[in-house]
């Protein structure tokens, strides 16, 4: 299959299943800005439910947080967003497309006669790059002016580092320890693309862990082991999961040391999770700009000293487009195409379809009995139109694992089919033991 047709059939399904639409499309949509659907919202939320109980409950050392999408405009200046935070942006003065200034498919240097747009072919029509600012800019209370200027989070990170005295005062924890965040961040990407890869609006998964300086880079090891863990516990193929290391001229502004969990895209290796070792710079930062001291007493050691940061930065999005892909294959079955989505039953949207195999017999009401009783433990799907294969196929396009059956002997031995997503095996399950086949396999990841 093509790698662009991959894309395309994602996209296509996400939207027949109800995973992912366009956003305002009725009024033809805005501009790389996704909605998630019924089966969408479910398997996002999986990914952030399994992120907040391995960094936040399963640990002694995590606090949570949840701050504001707003923050004081200075914060921004501190973090170096304000300076800082730019793409180099092209225009087309022939076609009026805009690029970024390194945009691959650029031929030539814009700005020259040589230089080649790469969307109308016209050559010596680009503008030398400038830099633009990716940060969203809104107005506090009712005056549009300069002074009442704020700015959409580009990154949850900063809430963390202005709210970490709170924190550790509050919640008695001593160095090292973490905070970590799930929010809305907010970027106007010159080229975002890629289905919801890249996207103005969208949800970090983010973690500050605070140490004491000399113990970073040990502490940005074990980060790195765990969150690579983590990828591979969500079922995603190791194969198709690597690091990149960032050179010196990738570095961002803040890093000592930086690292990429990149995963094997159908347009290529690219990052959906950043490893940082930040050092002193966000806490040195802030404590310059709001004149607030952000240091910390160490007791046993009697010593003053400003924590340096490891953080872990995931996209919720884009690890939810990684399920997606890794998750999509296609196979004939019987001279027919079967699409499947092979999630890991933990995230998949749906735990458990329901199905009377007929409508007559009372078996519609013994499904629908059982349905209800499975829902009261995980997300199920009551269906009874068509014939089952179909079903059955609809079931294997949402990633639903189980597909639970009322049949002709359901009434007499008290039992039903579980037939399963990848093998397409049936099993004969006792009704009453039903939702514990199920529920078991669910929480085994
Ligand atoms: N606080 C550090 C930080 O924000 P980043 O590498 O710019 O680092 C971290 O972003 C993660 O956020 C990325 O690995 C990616 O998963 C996600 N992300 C960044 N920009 C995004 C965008 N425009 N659309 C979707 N996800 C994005």
């Amino acid at each position: 299959m093509a790698d662009t047709t991959l894309m395309d059939k994602l996209v296509s399904l996400c939207k027949r299943r109800g995973f992912v639409f366009q956003s305002s499309e009725i009024y033809g949509g805005l501009g790389s800005v996704w909605d998630y659907g019924p089966l969408g919202v479910e398997l996002k939320k999986n990914v952030k439910d399994r992120w907040w109980r391995a960094m936040v409950h399963a640990r002694d050392d995590i606090e949570g947080l949840d701050a504001a999408i707003l923050m004081h405009p200075r914060v921004w200046e501190a973090s170096g967003h304000v300076a800082g935070f730019t793409d180099p942006l092209v225009d087309c003065r022939q076609c009026k497309n805009r690029f970024r200034g390194d945009d691959p498919r650029i031929k030539g240097t814009p700005g020259q006669a040589d230089a080649q747009c790469p969307v109308c072919g016209s050559r010596g029509t680009l503008t030398e790059p400038r830099l633009f600012n990716l940060m969203f800019k809104t107005f506090m209370g009712p005056v549009e002016e300069q002074a009442a200027v704020v700015y959409l989070r580009p990154e949850t990170a900063q809430g963390i580092y202005v709210n970490y005295l709170n924190v550790l005062q509050s919640s008695r924890q001593k160095i090292p320890f973490g905070i970590a965040q799930i929010g809305k961040a907010f970027r106007n990407e010159i080229t975002p693309g890629n289905f919801i890869f890249r996207t103005r609006e969208f949800e970090q998964m983010e973690m500050q862990f605070f140490v004491k300086p000399g113990t970073d880079a040990e502490w940005f090891e074990r980060w790195r082991e765990w969150r690579m863990q983590w990828h591979h516990d969500l079922g995603l193929s190791p194969a198709r999961l690597r690091w990149h290391q960032h050179g010196p001229d990738e570095l961002a502004h803040y890093a000592r040391a930086a690292f990429d969990v990149q995963y094997e895209f159908p347009f290529g290796w690219q990052e959906i999770e950043g490893i940082h070792n930040r050092g002193d710079f966000d806490l040195g930062r802030h404590q310059e700009y709001s004149g607030k001291k952000l240091d910390y007493f160490e007791q046993a050691a009697n010593e003053r000293f400003l924590p340096y940061i490891v953080e872990t930065s995931a996209g919720a999005d884009r690890v939810t487009l990684t399920l997606l892909v890794d998750a999509y294959r296609e196979e004939e079955v019987e001279g027919d195409t079967r699409v499947v989505l092979g999630f890991h039953p933990a995230v998949a949207p749906i735990k458990a379809g329901v199905f009377p195999l007929v409508k007559k017999d009372g078996m519609p009401e013994m499904a629908t009995a059982l349905y209800h009783d499975l829902k009261r433990r995980f997300p199920s799907f009551y269906d009874d139109s068509g014939a089952i294969g179909r079903r059955y196929r609809r079931m294997d396009e949402a990633g639903t694992p189980f597909g639970v059956t009322v049949d002709g002997e359901t009434a007499s031995a008290r039992s039903v089919t579980v037939r399963h997503r990848d093998s397409m095996q049936q099993k004969r399950v006792s009704v009453d033991q039903v939702a514990d086949y199920v529920a078991e396999r669910v929480n085994s990841g």
